[in-house]
């Protein structure tokens, strides 16, 4: 090549220059900013080069690859363009709540063969279901509900044999249920589908009886609000897991199939406003209704059916006009969990007996129009009887209609504080502090109960939520208000989700709530049925930081020219260019390794890609020396091993802990970077949190957010002057062990730290409990092993004896590290002193028939031996159990975290007083917890953590 030719093509490939040497792979870049090109409102740092390198909003990657695009409620507007295909990694697509994004969903989406998520709920976009959505093999998530979709169910979503959850409600969807027929495939072929939600459609035809069998595993079939005609096939009733089943609002006609008394599992049961003919059903086998409408049906007349008597789990009864006539049972009103009965428009006679009617939750019953002639009094709630003989010429208080409210008067109110007078649009949150909150609404489809007035229910929303967020610390607090019933009898809740530690969201808060929403990944009561939310536009996002301005226009000339690509010219061209990028590379990244944080982690070297980051952000040495006034002497607040530890302070004010590795225990490349990915993945009031780290000039340095009272060893030691009562000690200990709770139970994958001891438990201002030092935690394997081979790392003195001798390391040996804690927090010695090894000191000398289980000896004193220490027997039980030999004898974390609570509360403590937070983070093993059989793949197989929404 002469010189001329050199300097022609590095001015054509100038732009390809830029995006070869960017992390993100080139065909990335160029779909994501194909995409931009037909939105409005896209996040300002979609303005940046490179998606992944710069973390775009909304924008996750791993390996440089984009795997995540997740930009729900941000007001975006436009088409989705076809070049989605280019981000061929994609795993997950939520576009949820963006009112603006019109147009068909392009077949092009059929070629992403990774996704397992597409949630575009609450957009606008029209036309067709792509049939090419049937080859997404991998797809366990589909949600296009709430659009303008018409046409067809492609019957190519019969191929989706993994598809989990399908909810196309709320579109404009007609014609017939497709059900496979020849070589057709059909929704009948979906075995592992546990959601039909189908309503709010204009669906008509037969319900094809192929449509179910034994080999479903469905256990929402909602179909309420079409158009469907003909009668409930019997095969319904093989389908034994059902839970609820919507067919009302139809215009279904035929009997009832008697073998739907077979599916003893449902709870709700709605089939009114249809044709339904026949006898009335026999209900008596689905002991387990909840909720049954089946009013306006033209049902045979019949005496009431004896199930009204012998359904001990009914909330709810609703059969207006169906016929019914004789004397209603007294039986039915000692239903112990009846909240409703409306039998209006009947033939009912006889005396009205409602018993003793000391059953304080039912709140109505409405029996107008019919022809009771006597009724003996009792009841207090609402009864209305108008158009009964009873009630010719009277006006006793149940002949008349009382208006029941539409809009039920429940809302969310301050928690113990007097609410701030905010200014014009920010909002005083249940804490009191004036902030923009995130809202929404959400819509429950089927609540099996029905006394909407009584405020338990959305008070236990209220705080599942707010655990839910504060334990996220994504939000601060939640507000539920403007509860209403509307005719199809949704249950919709306004939602308000306040900003944690700050009065706004960003952008990527704001895209994580919505996502965790969308995606099934909170999940509420069992009680509240299934549900979907609706968010609303957000309008006060935080201003979004300065981006680096690194060629803007570059990456758009690449648009254009990425634009052109298909023709074989440019694949020989894009050869050539990428030799020659290959040679600049090498060349840039001499310089590159010097400047840029990442540039050590090479994809190709075995440290395995540059860091997948949430949050942290990379300092240089000179910005922490400046921080931390040249790493004076003043600010050293500690050492170890490893190195020294220095205080510094953030130009926000914000006081930061500098650990700074020795330069001979640097570590390398791979451990350094695997550290800062999990810390920054977690989060957590009982976890050190990171705010960043430095890899810069030689030096390894990891940026924490200070704690202020140093370990959890200073203060038993006496070092720190902080007395550790009984009760402060209880309070430490439930807080280090939840924070442990977490890491096995709620990271995805599941964290072992591996290092837990006393002084790896920091102490706030608070003396609340954190756990610090992630350095030589691991995470465990992916592939569901439920160990890992390592080589033995931690502590002496709190080492697991199994995972010493086996090297097989599991969540169980930091419950042998934390057992050994509990027993250094009751005696305040170090783990092995003066050859002695405190489990077996305490082993020995432990004797339950005596009074402090005969421990005095090895007590430390500041225990304050002379006041009883509650449940003290029970916490040292417990530590013992820890430290069984063998794991399988020793609890999981979430016992633990249990016991001590229980502990707490014998000691007359309240274990959740200022940290409400963290209950979240043992809930899994709650038995009360709602779908609590699929507490896996209800979010579609993968928890919303796996893959961090960035
Ligand atoms: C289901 O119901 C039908 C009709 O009531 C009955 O004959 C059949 O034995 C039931 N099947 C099962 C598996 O319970
Ligand atoms: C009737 O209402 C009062 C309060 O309004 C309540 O104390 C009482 O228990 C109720 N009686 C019955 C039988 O429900
Ligand atoms: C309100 O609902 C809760 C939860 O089901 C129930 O325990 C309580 O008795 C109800 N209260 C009233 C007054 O109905
Ligand atoms: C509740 O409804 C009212 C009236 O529709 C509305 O003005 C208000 O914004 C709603 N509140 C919330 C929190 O959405
Ligand atoms: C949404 O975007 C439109 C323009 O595209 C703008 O007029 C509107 O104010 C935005 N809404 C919010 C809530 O930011």
């Amino acid at each position: 090549m002469d010189q001329r030719t050199q300097v022609f093509l590095l001015l054509i490939f100038a732009p390809f220059l830029v995006l070869a040497n960017h992390q993100t792979g080139g065909e990335d870049v160029l779909g994501l900013n194909s995409l931009k090109a037909l939105w409005t409102n896209t996040p300002a740092s979609w303005g940046t080069p490179d998606p992944c390198h710069n973390g775009w909003d909304g924008i996750g990657c791993t390996n440089a690859r984009v795997v995540t695009l997740t930009l729900s409620s941000m007001n975006l507007t436009g088409t989705l363009s076809g070049d989605i295909q280019q981000l061929s990694e994609l795993q997950i697509l939520d576009l949820s709540y963006n009112k603006g994004l019109t147009g068909p969903l392009p077949e092009e989406i059929g070629s992403l063969k990774k996704l397992f998520n597409i949630i575009l709920v609450g957009c606008s976009f029209s036309g067709l279901i792509p049939p090419s959505i049937g080859s997404l093999q991998e797809l366990v998530f589909l949600s296009l509900n709430s659009n303008r979709f018409n046409g067809k169910i492609p019957s190519s979503i019969g191929n989706l044999s993994k598809l989990y959850w399908l909810d196309l409600a709320d579109n404009n969807l007609e014609g017939p249920i497709p059900v496979s027929n020849g070589g057709e495939p059909g929704l009948d072929m979906l075995s592992h589908c546990k959601h039909f939600h189908l309503g709010m459609n204009e669906l008509s035809g037969q319900i094809p009886p192929k449509l179910f069998s034994s080999n479903m595993s469905l256990i929402h079939v909602l179909f309420e609000r079409n158009k469907l005609s003909g009668s409930i096939p019997s095969s319904l009733g093989f389908v034994k897991s059902l839970e609820v089943v919507r067919f009302d609002s139809n215009m279904l006609s035929g009997s009832i199939p008697v073998n739907l008394n077979n599916l003893t599992t449902v709870s709700q049961l709605l089939l009114s406003n249809n044709k339904l003919g026949g006898p009335a059903p026999d209900l008596t086998g689905m002991i387990h209704l909840q909720y049954v409408d089946l009013s306006n049906n033209s049902f045979d007349a019949s005496d009431v059916p004896p199930w009204f008597s012998t359904l001990e789990s009914l909330t709810t009864l609703k059969m207006e006009s169906t016929q019914l006539q004789g004397e209603i049972p007294a039986a039915l009103f000692s239903l112990p969990n009846l909240q409703t009965v409306v039998l209006k428009n009947n033939q009912l006679n006889g005396i009205l007996d409602i018993g003793t009617g000391d059953n304080p939750q039912l709140e109505l019953i409405d029996l107008q129009n019919n022809l009771i002639s006597a009724y003996n009094g009792g009841y207090n709630g609402t009864l209305i009887l108008v158009q009964n003989p009873i009630c010719t010429g009277k006006s006793l208080s149940y002949c008349k209609i009382s208006n029941s409210a539409d809009v039920i008067s429940y809302e969310t109110l301050s928690k113990n504080c007097v609410p701030s007078s905010c200014t014009s649009d920010q909002v005083s949150s249940p804490n009191c502090k004036c902030a923009y909150p995130y809202e929404g609404t959400l819509v429950f489809r089927a609540p099996s109960f029905s006394d909407l007035e009584n405020s338990t229910r959305y008070k236990e929303l209220e705080k599942k939520l707010t655990d839910y967020f504060l334990g996220q610390q994504l939000g601060d607090s939640v507000s539920l208000s403007n509860v209403t019933k509307d005719s199809l009898s949704y249950l919709r809740l306004s939602l308000e989700v306040f900003p944690y530690g700050q009065d706004r969201f960003s952008r990527k808060e704001v895209s994580n709530i919505s996502f965790q929403l969308s995606n099934q990944t909170f999940k509420p009561q069992k009680y509240f049925g299934p549900f979907y939310f609706i968010g609303d536009d957000y309008q006060h996002f935080a201003v979004e930081t300065e981006v680096p301005s690194e060629s803007k226009k570059s990456s758009n000339v690449g648009i254009i020219v990425g634009a052109a690509a298909g023709g074989s010219v440019l694949v020989l061209i894009l050869l050539l260019v990428g030799v020659y990028a290959i040679r600049q590379k090498r060349k840039a990244k001499r310089a590159t390794d010097k400047n840029n944080p990442f540039g050590k982690w090479d994809v190709n070297k075995s440290s395995g890609g540059i860091p997948q980051l949430k949050g942290a952000r990379s300092f240089t040495f000179e910005e922490l020396m400046k921080f931390s006034n040249n790493f004076s002497e003043v600010n050293d607040v500690g050492s170890g091993g490893y190195g020294k530890v220095y205080r510094g302070t953030l130009p926000t004010g914000q006081l930061i802990a500098i650990k700074r590795a020795h330069k001979e225990s640097t570590q390398g490349g791979y451990e350094f970077k695997t550290e800062i990915e999990l810390l920054s993945r977690v989060h957590h009031k009982n976890l050190v949190s990171l705010v960043g780290f430095c890899f810069d000039q030689g030096e390894q340095m990891l940026v924490y957010e200070y704690v202020a009272n140093g370990t959890l060893k200073d203060s038993l030691s006496g070092k720190s002057g902080i007395r550790l009562d009984w009760t402060r000690r209880l309070k430490i200990v439930l807080g280090a062990a939840r924070g442990i709770s977490y890491l096995h139970e709620l990271c995805d994958p599941p964290i072992v730290h591996r290092d837990i001891k006393s002084t790896n438990v920091l102490l706030d201002n608070s003396l609340t409990a954190k756990v610090a030092d992630f350095g030589l935690s691991k995470t465990m394997d992916d592939s569901g092993r439920d160990h890992v081979s390592t080589q033995v790392k931690g502590t002496m003195g709190y080492l697991d004896p199994e995972y010493y001798m086996t090297q097989r390391l599991t969540e169980k040996s930091d419950v042998y590290g934390f057992g050994v804690l509990m027993l250094e927090l009751l005696t305040a010695r170090r783990p092995i002193e003066q050859g002695k090894y405190i489990v077996r000191e305490v082993r020995i000398a432990m004797d339950k028939t005596k009074d402090l289980y005969n421990l005095h000896q090895l007590l430390d004193s500041a225990l304050g031996l002379g006041t009883p220490l509650k449940g003290f027997e029970r916490f040292v039980d417990l530590a013992m159990m820890c430290v069984e030999e063998e794991g399988a004898n020793r609890p999981t974390m979430s016992e633990v975290v249990k016991e001590i609570e229980t502990i707490m509360q014998l000691a007359g403590l309240n274990p959740n007083a200022e940290s409400a937070s963290s209950s979240a983070s043992y809930e899994k093993s709650s038995p009360k917890h709602p779908y609590s059989n699929e507490a896996f793949d209800y979010s579609g197989g993968f928890p919303a953590s796996k893959i961090d929404p960035q």
